[in-house]
């Protein structure tokens, strides 16, 4: 199976936690549709951590647990399918899942025949209680194999939060996606964290295995489990929804999609943004500038022929940015002007001959899409 796109959908965990019932996951099931958000492209509807029984049957099967789901995950799997969603479950390479709960280590065949039976779509692996004596790649292996030989279509989504340089053998194991970060709070400043951690390793992203940014925090406004001291926004919002769609990060909906502000909605469903994520090429971004001071523009070919522009500016403080055409290997001589696009403000801004210049206030992004006009 081969993932052309960065996965999209809603996850639990950072809302919900172990918070997580039957009802909820058929109410998020309704709202992604009735909302809109399965046009958009969101179409994973995750649970994530402690949706077990803490003990493995007598088979050594893994047991959904009696009182939050009481009708088990296939009926729910039925559920979430006649909506026209896929569904995810979690588990992790270690003897236990991040919360405590039983996980897959040396269960990785049982497991993948489990998951396969209810009918997953998408398997989100961590890297909790793992032996200190196993290889991480050995065990991510395992279970590629094991999700490749099911008999069913299943996603791998690895996370191991980019440690033990992940990004050197995760696309030997059949993951899809790869956590190549720790996990977000939400706060600008974790924002910022992800994104230098990404800078380091974005030539890493790819189809086939994508590099995975963490699930969205767009709309938690201090209401989740990931902390909230100093919120964001909702300008940092956008900005952090910027930076993972220029990077063609996985968007997988942290926030509770059941109260959602006009908002954050205008965030998580501008189809221009989501565009740019699931653009089909997904052609390596450069950086073009840089500002001392925290701020960067960076650019990244599409595949219709278009160029886009991010500019992320991540210090205290407006920085102006003159983009010369020549950076750009669009010399004078090529006769190439550039007709550009805010997709944020879904404004056109007008065609521009050898320079544009634009400002970028304090922890805000500009997404502007250009098209090649010869002269
Ligand atoms: C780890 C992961 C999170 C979440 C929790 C669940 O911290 O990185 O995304 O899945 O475990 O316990």
């Amino acid at each position: 199976m081969i993932v052309t796109r960065p996965p999209m959908g809603w996850n639990s965990w950072n809302t919900f936690a172990a918070n997580i019932d039957e009802t909820l996951i058929k109410q998020i099931a309704d709202k992604m549709v009735d909302e809109g958000y399965l046009d958009c492209g969101y179409e994973y509807l995750v649970i994530d951590d402690c949706w077990s029984e803490h003990q493995r049957d007598e088979r050594g099967r893994l047991v959904p647990d009696h009182v939050k789901f009481p009708n088990g995950m296939k009926a729910l799997a039925d559920y979430v399918h006649s909506k026209g969603l896929k569904f995810g479950i979690y588990s992790c390479v270690g003897n236990y899942t991040c919360a405590g709960y039983p996980a897959s280590f040396e269960y990785e065949f049982i497991d993948a025949e489990i998951f396969a039976e209810w009918g997953i779509d998408y398997l989100k692996l961590d890297y909790c209680y793992k032996p200190q004596s196993e290889e991480g790649a050995k065990l991510y292996r395992r279970m590629g194999l094991a999700l490749a030989n099911c008999g069913r279509d299943i996603v791998l989504s690895a996370c191991s939060w980019g440690a033990d340089e992940t990004h050197r053998w995760i696309k030997s194991t059949g993951s899809h996606l790869w956590r190549s970060t720790g996990d977000i709070f939400d706060n600008f400043e974790s924002v910022k964290t992800l994104y230098n951690i990404q800078k380091g390793i974005f030539e890493y992203n790819g189809q086939g295995c994508f590099n995975d940014m963490d699930m969205l925090i767009v709309g938690m406004s201090g209401k989740g489990h990931v902390g909230c001291e100093n919120c964001c926004t909702t300008e940092e919002y956008r900005t952090h929804f910027s930076i993972w769609s220029f990077f063609g990060s996985p968007l997988m909906i942290g926030s509770d999609i059941r109260n959602q502000t006009p908002e954050t909605k205008a965030i998580l469903q501008n189809k221009e943004v989501i565009a740019v994520d699931q653009d089909a090429a997904y052609r390596q971004p450069y950086l073009l500038m840089s500002n001392p001071s925290g701020a960067d523009v960076w650019v990244r070919h599409m595949e219709n022929g278009d160029i886009l522009f991010g500019f992320f500016n991540m210090g205290d403080h407006e920085v102006g940015f003159p983009i010369s055409f020549t950076d750009l290997g669009l010399n004078r001589s090529t006769g190439v002007v550039l007709k550009l696009r805010d997709l944020w403000k879904g404004e056109e801004l007008g065609t521009f001959e050898d320079i544009f210049v634009t400002g970028v206030p304090a922890h805000t992004s500009k997404l502007i899409r250009a098209k090649l006009i010869k002269k």
